[in-house]
């Protein structure tokens, strides 16, 4: 199975450039499946129906989340209806929507998790690792292939799970703190890492909102507001990943391209 996993698309500028690259990336990568983290789609928080329409029909096949992604009422109601290929993360309790699903691709079952970190993020949540561990008990042996997107702040939190359950899955792909991390391998048990994917958005900013906001707020401690740069411009961070007929990775490759956005 190819994979084509895009980090977190911010904003419109994000949304864009992604629809930009993605028929020259299909060509090259020939993807099955294409899944993209859609924390901050819709204006930095979770994705609405228009925009995940508009991704889709770009060839974006399914949604992970991530910390902002309930924050949006309409994410909330979108996860209501269980066609709609959008994840919420499967460690946040009383929320709508699964955390856990599969897909057909083609002949094959791929299963994507979707997972919030604790660290620096919400340390009241249950574990990642304990409920990663219970849906691979459920899941044990009925699927091809197994995606999980590790939203998460903590690097030591991103390298700990992987090794933890190196071999059931096919990859543990970091998201969440939109710089691309170098360290893409394949561990001896056959699972695909990457400590960050990276994001899709606008490239002068600070991970993606208006830098002035973002300078003023670290000089004040006052808040900011989300304010996203339609223009200029956009990078596009993502990975290919390839798996063997067992279920591990055999490649991973990392994605990192610029498009202006006019
Ligand atoms: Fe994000
Ligand atoms: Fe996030």
């Amino acid at each position: 199975m190819n994979i084509l996993f895009f980090g977190d698309i911010s904003g419109k500028i994000g949304r864009r450039a992604v629809a930009s690259v993605l028929p020259g990336l299909k060509k090259k990568y020939q993807p099955d499946v294409i899944i993209a983290n859609a924390d901050n789609v819709t204006h930095g928080n979770g994705i609405n129906e228009t925009h995940l329409n508009y991704l889709r029909e770009q060839g974006i096949d399914i949604f992970t989340a991530g910390d902002h992604t309930l924050r949006r009422p309409q994410t909330r109601e979108l996860l209501t209806d269980k066609e709609v290929p959008v994840l919420r993360p499967a460690n946040t309790e009383n929320a709508e929507g699964e955390g856990a699903k599969v897909f057909e691709i083609g002949e094959k079952k791929l299963l994507v998790i979707s997972l919030l970190g604790r660290t620096f993020i919400d340390e009241n949540i249950p574990s990642p690792f304990v409920v990663l561990k219970e849906i691979l008990h459920a899941y044990n042996d009925k699927v091809d292939a197994i995606l999980v997107d590790f939203h998460a702040e903590a690097t030591s939190e991103k390298a700990a799970l992987p090794w933890y359950i190196d071999g059931k899955v096919t990859a543990v792909l970091g998201t969440h703190t939109h710089v691309q991390t170098a360290d893409e391998r394949i561990l001896p048990g056959g699972t695909a890492v990457i400590t960050d994917v990276g994001f899709c958005g606008a490239r002068d900013s600070v991970i993606g909102v208006d830098k002035d906001e973002i300078i003023n707020h670290f000089l004040t401690g006052g808040g900011f507001r989300m304010n996203i740069p339609e223009y200029g411009d956009a990078q596009v961070n993502a990975v290919y990943i390839q798996t063997a007929a067992d279920g591990k990775a055999t490649t991973i490759e990392r994605i990192n391209t610029i498009v202006k956005i006019t």
